[in-house]
């Protein structure tokens, strides 16, 4: 199936293919200074950061590694449990190096907050976090985002490597997906 046979799921696009690039364009402007000078690793957290994370290391005129990590919070709802499993480690010592978490979305934050403490404790010499989106709304905890894309209302959306059942993670754009999707 076609991308744009799929954007008939949705009942709204939210923030469009130009919108992301813009901004991420912007946010990577950011970084470069924040960062001069530094070495920087982006750790990405799979699968939903894909997209976030191939852009954004290709806007970025700097020099990166990349990693990746696999965690687990939610069972087969669409509700935070705040249980966070591991389910692929980073390959990287973080001793001494300058992390940017790169999320697709923070929702509730539990998951970012575990990951943050969880980061922290292996010695780096920094801890950041870069979302694209994020549902002010949702927040169950504080999360502290240094670069954020987009706050957006408490609706589960799709695209741009995030999912719903593992489809629509390939949609340009970031939207919310029609009722009748769920039934
Ligand atoms: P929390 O609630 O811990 O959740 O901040 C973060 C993770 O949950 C997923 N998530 C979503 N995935 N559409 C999605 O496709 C959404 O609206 C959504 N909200 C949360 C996502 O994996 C994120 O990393
Ligand atoms: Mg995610």
């Amino acid at each position: 199936m076609e991308p744009r046979d799929i954007e008939g799921d949705l009942t709204e696009i939210l923030i469009d293919e130009e919108q992301i690039r813009a901004r991420l364009a912007e946010l990577c402007r950011v970084i470069e200074k924040d960062y001069a000078g530094k070495d920087l690793l982006l750790v990405g957290v799979l699968k939903g950061a894909v997209m976030v994370m191939a852009d954004l290391a290709r806007e970025l005129v700097h020099p990166i590694t990349m990693d990746w990590m696999a965690v687990s919070s939610y069972g087969s709802g669409t509700q935070s449990s705040g249980v966070v499993r591991i389910l692929k480690d980073l390959d990287t010592d973080l001793h001494g190096r300058n992390v940017l978490i790169v999320e697709d979305i923070i929702d509730s934050g539990l998951t970012l907050s575990w990951l943050l403490a969880n980061l922290k404790s292996r010695g780096p010499e920094s801890v950041e976090i870069c979302a694209l989106l994020r549902k002010p709304a949702a927040a169950r905890v504080d999360i502290d985002v240094k670069y954020l894309g987009f706050d957006i209302p408490n609706q589960f959306v799709v695209g741009y490597g995030l999912d719903f059942d593992e489809r629509y993670r390939n949609l340009r754009s970031v939207g919310v997906l029609a009722p009748h999707i769920y039934a």
